[in-house]
């Protein structure tokens, strides 16, 4: 609840109130916040940030909040740095635009390039978006087009999990398995296929005490949801590293190699859904890297740029570009995939196909100058060793949390955490709707936020405190999260 001075030069207090009270009531008539209750702000105030430094950001009246979620799972190297902004003016002043459509930009080369070099396998072509929607609705359509430029034209369903978020656009909305987000779009594009998700913490009994067998089993579902679907119809399979809603699943061991194994032996695709995942949040540059799997394709956003300018992509191998002219040149290996290659049927002139897909800012120069400023803090400052040497400390801190109690589970891996709210300790069981809303929107969300936390509080699965911060954050900071918690959590509990 630290109230910092105005920077030199800002407006004089009376001025500055007039500004906020400007910017409360324009809020108020004209903005339209992402799932977001209008009405909650009907009588109060709309939080406004106005500022960040570091791990830190501040409102209209100068109050400071850590930032435990880096805004949405976006912030890696935090807030305030000169030299990413400036990258980015300096290319705006250069050439602030042209398109990926035909032509192609410096910065979008050298970007590709180096996140070629920096991801797993034989991942090395790089399809730029502006956001990760648009990267799921890329992967998707890739798979599906390019089954049907190999001749396998029936393959177009995709499986993903239980909970499991991909995206809002209707084609990742889909894919996404939150019932209550697509009730209202329906009827959803046809072809999503929902599997268990690795919540072990909800293991049903017969694996409830044994992580790999719960893994396993976790894992077959999804061979058994490709033989009930039709081997034959189903195209890809859409996984985060650690699934994000219901609150942090990381996956047992084992199981990403046999969802590989499964993956192969029906030769469907494994999308690696890193919008989250990538760019250091789990200590690696990719989610993948960390469990040792090689997917064919990554989607990612967010952390590319820590929010600096709006970038998403994916990334894949140039076994799957081969059907749209790609052959091998460029490949780090020469890698063949016996399962995938095919020749293009469908396919225009000379036998190549083209990907009919574009939008107009992806790989927006400016964002990919933003990103290359970006990746040189992660290389300069060693974030990825940070991560891994403080991780331990993390989870430490937030385990401390066990002893309320009202925290059912501390799960994650690397800065990305979920601590599940319970009713009961001892039988897990947990809130009704009823409660829920009002622990989380009621009371835990202004609470948190009001003791100087950003993080989120959540029950799109059963109820969850999420943080994922800034990953320049140390002990000073996982402190100050846990204490904030502590207190709001002891609030919370001694008025159920
Ligand atoms: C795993 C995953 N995929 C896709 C998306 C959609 O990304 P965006 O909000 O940039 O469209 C998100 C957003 O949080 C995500 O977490």
């Amino acid at each position: 609840m630290t109230t910092t001075p105005q920077p030199a030069g800002n407006p004089s207090g009376a001025a500055q109130q007039a500004i906020n009270r400007h910017l409360q009531a324009a809020a108020h008539r004209h903005l339209w916040l992402h799932f977001t209750r209008m009405s909650s702000y009907a009588e109060g105030e709309m939080p406004v940030i106005v500022r960040g430094s570091g791990q830190y950001v501040y409102d209209q009246h100068g109050k400071r909040y850590l930032d435990g979620l880096s805004g949405l799972f976006v912030s890696q190297i935090g807030h305030g740095r000169a030299e990413v902004a400036e990258a980015g003016a300096r290319q705006a002043a250069e050439l602030a635009y042209f398109p990926l459509w035909s032509y192609a930009h410096p910065r979008a080369i050298e970007l590709a390039e180096r996140l070629a070099a920096l991801a797993p396998g034989h991942l090395n072509r790089v399809f730029f978006t502006t956001s990760g929607s648009e990267a799921v609705e890329s992967a998707w359509k890739l798979a599906k087009q390019y089954f049907k430029t190999i001749g396998q034209p029936s393959r177009y369903k995709v499986i993903s999990r239980d909970i499991a978020y991909h995206g809002t656009s209707m084609g990742a909305l889909a894919i996404t398995g939150l019932p209550g987000i697509k009730e209202p779009f329906e009827p959803m594009v046809p072809g999503g296929v929902r599997v268990p998700n690795t919540n072990f913490y909800r293991a049903p009994e017969f694996v409830a005490s044994d992580l790999e067998a719960f893994g396993r089993w976790a894992a077959d579902e999804i061979g058994r949801a490709i033989e009930r679907e039709g081997p034959d119809s189903v195209a890809a399979v859409f996984l985060e590293p650690v699934q994000n809603s219901g609150g942090c699943f990381p996956p047992p061991p084992g199981y990403f190699a046999r969802v590989r194994e499964i993956c192969d032996q029906y030769g469907v695709l494994l999308v690696s859904d890193e919008v989250i995942c990538a760019f250091g949040r789990l200590g690696h540059y990719f989610g993948s890297q960390r469990y040792g799997y090689e997917p064919d394709i990554i989607t990612f956003a967010k952390g590319v740029t820590s929010g600096y300018s709006p970038l998403g992509g994916m990334m894949v191998s140039d076994v799957l570009m081969e059907p749209f002219g790609a052959g091998h040149t460029g490949s780090r290996s020469g890698y063949q995939s016996p399962r995938h290659t095919g020749h293009p049927e469908g396919a225009g002139p000379g036998g190549e196909a083209t990907f009919l897909h574009g939008v107009t800012f992806a790989g927006h120069p400016v964002s990919a100058a933003v990103a290359l400023a970006n990746l040189d803090v992660f290389e300069k400052e060693d974030l990825l060793g940070n991560v891994r040497a403080n991780e331990g400390a993390f989870r430490a801190t937030l385990e401390k949390l066990n002893d309320l109690p009202i925290v059912g589970d501390v799960r994650g891996d690397g800065y990305f955490y979920g601590i599940e709210l319970v009713k009961d300790k001892a039988t897990r069981e947990t809130f009704n709707d009823e409660e829920s809303e009002w622990l989380l929107r009621g009371f835990l969300s202004p609470a948190l936020f009001e003791a100087g936390l950003v993080c989120r509080a959540d029950d799109r699965g059963d109820p969850v405190i999420q943080l994922a911060p800034p990953l320049t954050c140390t002990q000073e900071h996982f402190d100050e999260m846990e204490q904030i918690l502590r207190a709001v959590l002891t609030e919370a509990w001694s008025q159920i």
